[in-house]
Order: C-alpha cells, then structure tokens, then sequence
C-alpha cells in the first residue's frame, strides 16, 4: 500500500522554509498533498486560491521538487476530513523552535483523536529558522527585500502587489 502525507499550512505565502519541508517529506512518502488550508485563527492576506497558485508556480519552477506532489486546498470542513477524503493517514508538519512544538502539539492530539491521523514533525534546514509566512508578509509591506526568503514566483508576486 502506498504511504500518502499530507503537509498542510496557510502558506500566505509559501516561503523557502515551507519548500525545504515539503521536498522532505517528498522523500519519505510515495505521495504528498500540499494543502492550502483555512486557518480559522489567521486573518489572510491572500485568497486560498492566489495562495495554491503560487505554491503550484513555486513547485513548477523547483527542479529540485520531485514529482510526487500534489498540491490542493481546502477551504470547509476539517482538515481530517481531506486525509480521509485522499486515504492520507500521515500530516506532516515543519519545525522551527520549541514555540512551534507548543503551537502543533494541541492540533496533533486533536487530529489523531478526531481520525487516527499521526503527525509527524520535520525539521527544515536551520538557516530557514527565522523565516515566516507572517514577516516576510510584513517585510514586504514596508518595501523590504523578500527575495531570499521565498521562491521566485512569491517575490515576483509581492514585487507587484505590495500587500497591505
Ligand atoms: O500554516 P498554519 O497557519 O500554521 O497552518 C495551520 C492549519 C491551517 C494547518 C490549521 O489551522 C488547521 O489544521 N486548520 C484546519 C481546521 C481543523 O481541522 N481544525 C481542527 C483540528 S486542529
């Protein structure tokens, strides 16, 4: 049977950190969904739907991404229920510092507790560790350079529309 993970985030935008993880877990899993997901607790920046295309054009442009990757979101109902939807009985999750471990750890138990879904913690290159969805959101809106934290498509896209 084929081994399906699920790596699920905001990604508002997606960042090198969030590619980092999801290339490992590519090597580890025959099959991955990167979904864009609904963060009840977030206000976005961007629509889900800007958000999965720019992971789609981030992924597409990576020749070191393998191929095994799809990328999907899910903007009602519980993330288990995708897993469940898809057959994925794994999500995986980056890593940065102790403060993530405390943020993922309440979800984990909920995750396995709602659908037997297990969580599994990656842990992506240290020089990422600084690296977030929400300071490259706010860098970019006060005119600062994102180009190293992203992937080429996200820093073409802010370059473009300077977010609020
Ligand atoms: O990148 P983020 O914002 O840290 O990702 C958090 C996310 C989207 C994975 C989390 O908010 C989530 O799982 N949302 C789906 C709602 C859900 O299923 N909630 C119940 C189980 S925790």
């Amino acid at each position: 049977m084929s081994s399906i993970a699920v790596v699920p985030g905001s990604f508002d935008p997606v960042t090198l950190g969030h590619l980092d993880v999801i290339r490992r877990a590519a090597a580890i899993f025959d099959e991955v969904h990167v979904l864009v997901v609904h963060n009840p607790g977030k206000t976005a920046m961007l629509p889900i739907s800007e958000r999965a295309n720019l992971l789609q054009q981030a992924i597409d442009e990576d020749p070191t991404i393998p191929s095994n990757i799809t990328i999907a979101s899910w903007s009602v109902g519980l993330l288990v229920d995708y897993c469940t939807e898809v057959g994925a009985t794994v999500l995986v999750k980056g890593i940065r510092s102790q403060i993530d471990i405390a943020y993922e750890t309440p979800m984990v138990l909920m995750n396995r507790s709602l659908a037997n879904v297990e969580t599994v913690f990656l842990l992506p290159e240290p020089g990422h560790a600084h690296v977030s969805s929400s300071l490259v959101r706010q860098v970019a809106s006060l005119g600062g350079d994102v180009s190293d934290y992203v992937p080429t498509a996200v820093a073409r896209y802010l370059e473009t529309t300077r977010p609020a």
